[in-house]
């Protein structure tokens, strides 16, 4: 017989090979039994069994986001045993010189440093309305940080690749529990040998930790998580794009809108690539009491591989919008401080709403595009505060 246990892992397990865990499998923000996990401090518990930590919106304040306060996204167990020394990264499929590099090798190679903003597909899941399943992230599966280590495309063109390399594949070293499918996707080769994609070794001046992926990781700019795969063994240069769990059913988007509550066909589905346009207000917090006084509104904003070009905040629930100030730190890639400070004209509740712009004429919406996996919330962001004597 199964025991209760054994059930709730696998339950969890199924759903979280789809890129979830149910939320009743996972603690939210609110559990204060959450044990403490190495390296990572204030973090908010979305699922311990699989490490899910959410970043709260008060640590979104710096530019470069602390390890301590990076979010951690992953689908299975942690690598419990890596030896650096015995690590290699394999390079092979079609190529004409298969590689196999040692961490030393890997850091013989000229490396090269890109600040990106790394967001998870799902951040936003829990503002989707209908409702999705999986990780009810809020805002903060996100984080901002310098990422370094050697060109993908250095190593690609190392091995040769071959006229019929169109595709390029990650594989990492999650410890995979039972008959489930590993950890790989793929992505195409003209973003592979872009050259800010990175096999990354270090994450702000540091060597990458395990829960980000020591000893080296996929880096892919202004993509979605999904595609940076940590605890990388193996880049595989295939003749076409790779169909394992994580890039289909998992990690796409309905090719036309579906209604809201709907189901996708997974054949009229494309793999997410890019991230959205999207600001987040880190401050005030939603629910707060203020004083009648100036108070600053501030957060962040990003837009995947375009440049941010502004963001406007609005006080009266989106009937006026107002230019934030931009935070001068900025890099391709890198999200955006923004700020903005307000008075309150009167005591009194208000719904504080922030929306950013981009350079490819992106606007956040008023509504998130609506998909089965709650992909790329990014509706405009909304605080309501109460402003007091
Ligand atoms: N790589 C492996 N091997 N296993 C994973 O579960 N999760 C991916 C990606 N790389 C994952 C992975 C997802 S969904 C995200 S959002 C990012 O890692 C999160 O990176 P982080 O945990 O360093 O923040």
């Amino acid at each position: 017989m199964i025991s209760r246990r054994d059930f709730l892992k696998d339950a969890s397990w199924a759903l979280a090979t789809a890129g979830m865990v149910h939320p009743s499998l996972s603690w939210g923000a609110d559990q204060s039994a959450a044990p403490a996990v190495t390296g990572k401090q204030g973090m908010i518990l979305r699922s311990f069994r699989f490490l899910d930590l959410e970043m709260p919106t008060e640590f979104m304040n710096t530019w470069i986001t602390p390890v301590p306060h990076f979010f951690v996204r992953n689908h299975m167990f942690e690598p419990s045993t890596l030896d650096a020394a015995e690590w290699r990264l394999r390079v092979s499929g079609e190529v004409e010189k298969p590689l196999s590099l040692s961490l030393t090798d890997l850091r013989k190679i000229e490396s090269h440093s890109v600040i990106n903003t790394l967001e998870c597909a799902g951040n936003g899941r829990g503002f989707q309305s209908p409702h999705v399943p999986g990780i009810q992230w809020q805002r903060g599966a996100v984080g901002n940080a310098r990422f370094r280590g050697p060109r993908l495309g250095d190593l690609l063109r190392r091995a040769g690749v071959k006229p019929a390399g169109k595709y390029v594949m990650f594989h990492g070293l999650d410890e995979v529990p039972g008959k489930v499918p590993p950890f790989i996707r793929s992505i195409p080769v003209e973003k592979a040998m872009d050259s800010d994609s990175l096999i990354a070794t270090s994450m702000n001046g540091a060597p990458l930790t395990r829960h980000h992926g020591f000893p080296a990781r996929a880096l892919v700019p202004g993509w979605i998580g999904a595609a940076s795969c940590k605890w990388l063994s193996e880049i595989k240069v295939l003749d076409q794009e790779f169909e394992g769990n994580f890039m289909k059913p998992g990690y796409r988007m309905p090719d036309k809108p579906i209604e809201p509550g709907g189901s996708a066909n997974p054949d009229a589905t494309h793999p997410i690539t890019g991230l959205s346009v999207k600001s987040v207000i880190a401050g005030p917090k939603d629910g707060t009491t203020l004083k009648h006084a100036a108070v600053e509104i501030h957060g962040a904003a990003w837009a995947g591989e375009a440049d941010v070009t502004k963001v406007e905040i609005s006080t009266d629930s989106g009937v006026t919008w107002t230019r934030a100030q931009l935070g001068t730190e900025h890099a391709h890639y890198a999200w955006r401080l923004w700020s903005y400070w307000w008075k309150p004209s009167e005591r009194a509740d208000y719904l504080i709403m922030s929306r950013a712009s981009d350079s490819q004429g992106r606007m956040q919406p008023t509504t998130a595009v609506w998909n089965p996996s709650g992909y790329l919330y990014n509706a405009i962001d909304q605080v309501k505060v109460h402003v007091q004597a």
